[in-house]
């Protein structure tokens, strides 16, 4: 049994060093001479991008072929996570046929502003939805003997100044919306790794922030793996092996090493710390080395349709008036965009897989059409050749003529893109022309929309079906066809907003910042949390998706209507398939606190539940509940806190289609320590037992009076306990109080 004790001590100085960064660009350091081999780490998230010759970050050595499943933004609309976790575990057997023994994600950063390029690798807006789609990514992954690695580890929410940035956000913002979804995700799977970002949080580099990467990743949430740096995030090396970050990547080409050497000879940096950071990489490095199968081999076939499968439940139906889908398969059909034949299926950036195969929707669609007339017109161009309103009026007459139009419409590549922020959120303007142009002319058009993130939709009232295929992985063609023709019945439904335009955004005025710093100014109002609660209508909300059929909501239950916050909530709610084709409804359960001393948000959400029903059957979605569904974070108490009070159970199809309720009283079993001081309001301890008798003796008569035609109780509420000692002298008061007696008022509130 190999002891990695045992080898952490048999290695010198400048051994142990060396093992803290890159050998290479992908591979830790190898130190033969003592056995240590070294393990390839590369990218992820939504399939293996392993280059094939010489390492070069650019990815200019096209990288070995794989299988390209649905990007995040994608998965994340199947709300499924026993299907992401199959695509974690088949992600992992591609890692152990091409010897690789890490791979870089989930990502699980908020998307905070749909501008952020890289939103397409993200899942959702909601905290909840990123942990538990991580979680399940990660166990996949691992179940396969290879470590993931959970980024980018915080509030990387922007490429705009990515390596440089301040993302400066509150504490109770940052606990409950920027890392919940790493929270649970770290204490659900056990990541090997955890990727720090590049930017910095509160005015520290991530990469050197000893409160993100030990005090709350470590010591909080238990933390036993290793931290990794993103690729060329590190600054000094020691600093940031304090901070907690055990391996530097890529190599540093000795650099990083003769930093620590130097710093533990005179004394700076512990041994201790050098070698606790040595031991968690020969940890993976082994478990990796043990868990590897020689001659593996995957299923080429079977993961292409995993990553159809995964398409199909992920892509989200917007719009069906009038039935418009599924199209009937002997109409006749135009398929209009250039998108048709050159699919948008994953987007830019070190997470680009070189694709096993693609399946093209104009083929598919052929084949799903079994001999309709199909015709094709490419409506915009790709390269910005072309005469747009020549290929629109062709697009208008194909629309015409054809019994039904399929749009292809999206974002270009550069849009979705690692680096790179957008600018707007609006498709091409010649694709919203050309768009325009035919749902006028063809009533009976669908458009199909190829993006990696929110894009603003201004022809959707007039347009009779829409299809958010996202970036849907090799396979969407296929998928894109099965839900078009009535193969699959679509079930996706949002994780993000569509808002009407970018002006509605929480973080408008605030995203991407100045030269160094960004403020999370909307706070805690990120997403639908925002949209709800500001009652702002968004085009598209948060959880919305149609299907094929319909589906009624009945008998809400709650095993119990009083809890304790230590206590866990069963609600169970049956939903009924009420139209006449199997379909899978995905039903979501909000947390609304009816009674908060403190801003919250008009509903949170704490759980969702996937059914498969056939026409006529009823199924019972169960939700179980515990303290952190009620709880908000308490930033005076350094903890999560639930406030007694009374709690609506929502049951909805989206955030906005809440289709039952039930209250819930819940008791907190936190104190929370009073203090009160001569400074609190009248407000403040309006409720406070101990002050009743001195309160009701001061003023009983002068309830209910106007002050200089003010309202006399919200007058008398704002005024200092401390004033009330020169108030009582005054004819307003029934009798004179002193500041020592209002001291000891104070002191009894406060027992
Ligand atoms: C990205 C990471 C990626 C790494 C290695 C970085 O630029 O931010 O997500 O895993 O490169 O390619």
């Amino acid at each position: 049994m190999r002891n990695i004790h045992d080898i952490a001590n048999s290695l010198t100085l400048a051994e142990k060093a060396s093992l803290c960064s890159g050998g290479t660009f992908w591979d830790t350091t190898a130190i033969p001479s003592k056995g240590v081999p070294s393990i390839m780490m590369t990218d992820g998230p939504h399939g293996l991008r392993k280059q094939a010759g010489g390492a070069d970050h650019l990815g200019l050595n096209d990288a070995v072929q794989a299988t390209c499943f649905p990007t995040a933004a994608a998965i994340a609309c199947s709300w499924d996570p026993e299907l992401m976790r199959r695509i974690g575990a088949a992600i992992g057997e591609e890692c152990q046929a091409e010897n690789v023994g890490v791979i870089l994600g989930p990502g699980a950063n908020i998307k905070r502003s749909p501008l952020c390029g890289r939103n397409f690798e993200y899942f959702s807006e909601d905290p909840y939805l990123t942990g538990q789609m991580a979680a399940a990514h990660i166990a996949g992954v691992q179940s396969q003997g290879i470590g993931a690695s959970l980024k980018h580890f915080a509030v990387n929410n922007q490429e705009t100044r990515r390596m440089t940035i301040n993302a400066e956000v509150d504490e109770r913002t940052l606990r409950e919306i920027y890392l919940a979804g790493f929270e649970t995700a770290v204490k659900a799977s056990k990541p090997w790794t955890v990727m720090c970002a590049y930017n910095q949080v509160n005015g520290e580099f991530c990469a050197q922030n000893k409160r993100l990467l030990t005090s709350i990743l470590r010591d909080e949430w238990g933390f036993d793996g290793v931290v990794v740096s993103d690729w060329f995030a590190t600054r000094e090396r020691d600093d940031c092996l304090k901070a907690g970050l055990d391996l530097e990547m890529p190599t540093s080409v000795g650099v990083g090493a003769a930093k620590i050497i130097e710093q533990v000879n005179n004394g700076s940096l512990s041994i201790n710390m050098l070698d606790k950071a040595v031991e968690r990489i020969l940890t993976i490095v082994f478990k990796a080395v043990d868990a590897h199968k020689q001659n593996a081999a995957y299923d080429k076939d079977a993961h292409h349709a995993l990553a159809c499968e995964t398409a199909s439940e992920s892509i989200v139906l917007l719009k069906n008036d009038n039935n418009i889908l599924p199209i009937n398969n002997s109409a006749s059909v135009a398929v209009v965009g250039a998108f048709a034949k050159s699919p948008r299926y994953q987007g830019a950036g070190s997470s680009r897989i070189n694709a096993s195969r693609v399946s093209i929707p104009y083929d598919e669609i052929i084949n799903a059409a079994s001999g309709a007339n199909v015709t094709y017109c490419e409506g915009y161009s790709l390269d910005g050749k072309g005469d747009a309103a020549q290929m629109i009026s062709e697009a208008v007459s194909a629309a015409k003529s054809a019994h039904v139009c399929i749009i292809f419409a999206g974002l270009p590549d550069s849009d979705d893109s690692e680096g790179k922020d957008r600018e707007h959120v609006r498709l091409p303007d010649d694709q919203n022309a050309l768009i325009d142009a035919v749902i006028t002319a063809q009533p009976r058009t669908i458009v199909v929309l190829m993006n990696g993130s929110a894009v603003e939709l201004p022809w959707a009232d007039k347009s009779a079906g829409i299809l958010e295929a996202y970036l849907a992985g090799q396979a969407s063609g296929k998928a894109i066809a099965d839900i078009l023709f009535g193969a699959v019945n679509p079930s996706g439904k949002l994780a993000e907003t569509f808002p009407v335009k970018l002006n509605d955004t929480p973080c408008y005025l605030n995203f991407p910042g100045d030269a160094s710093r960004v403020e999370y100014r909307e706070g805690i109002f990120v997403g639908y949390r925002y949209y709800d609660t500001a009652g702002i209508k968004p085009r598209f909300p948060f959880g919305f998706g149609l299907s094929y059929t319909m589906f009624e909501y009945s008998d809400i239950t709650l095993s119990a209507n009083e809890i304790l916050d230590t206590d866990s909530l069963t609600v169970s709610v049956k939903v009924k398939n009420i139209g006449s084709v199997a379909g899978k409804e995905i039903v979501q359960l909000y947390v609304n606190d009816a009674e908060s001393s403190v801003l919250r948000p008009c509903k949170e959400l704490k759980g969702f539940v996937k059914l498969t029903l056939q026409p006529g059957e009823t199924g019972k979605a169960t939700f179980i509940l515990n303290k952190r569904s009620f709880a908000f974070y308490d930033k005076a108490l350094k903890d999560w806190r639930v406030e007694t009070g009374l709690f609506n159970i929502l049951i909805g199809a989206s955030s906005e289609d809440i289709r039952l309720s039930a209250p819930v009283q819940v008791n907190t079993t936190t104190s929370v320590k009073k203090c009160f001081t001569l400074d609190s309001t009248l407000y403040d301890i309006r409720n406070e037992p101990a002050a009743a008798p001195l309160l009701q003796s001061l003023f009983s008569s002068a309830q209910g009076e106007t002050m200089l035609g003010m309202d006399a109780d919200a007058v008398m509420l704002s005024i200092k306990v401390r004033s009330l000692a020169a108030l009582s002298m005054t004819p307003i008061s029934e009798r004179s109080v002193t500041i020592e007696q209002l001291a000891a008022m104070v002191e009894e509130m406060n027992k």
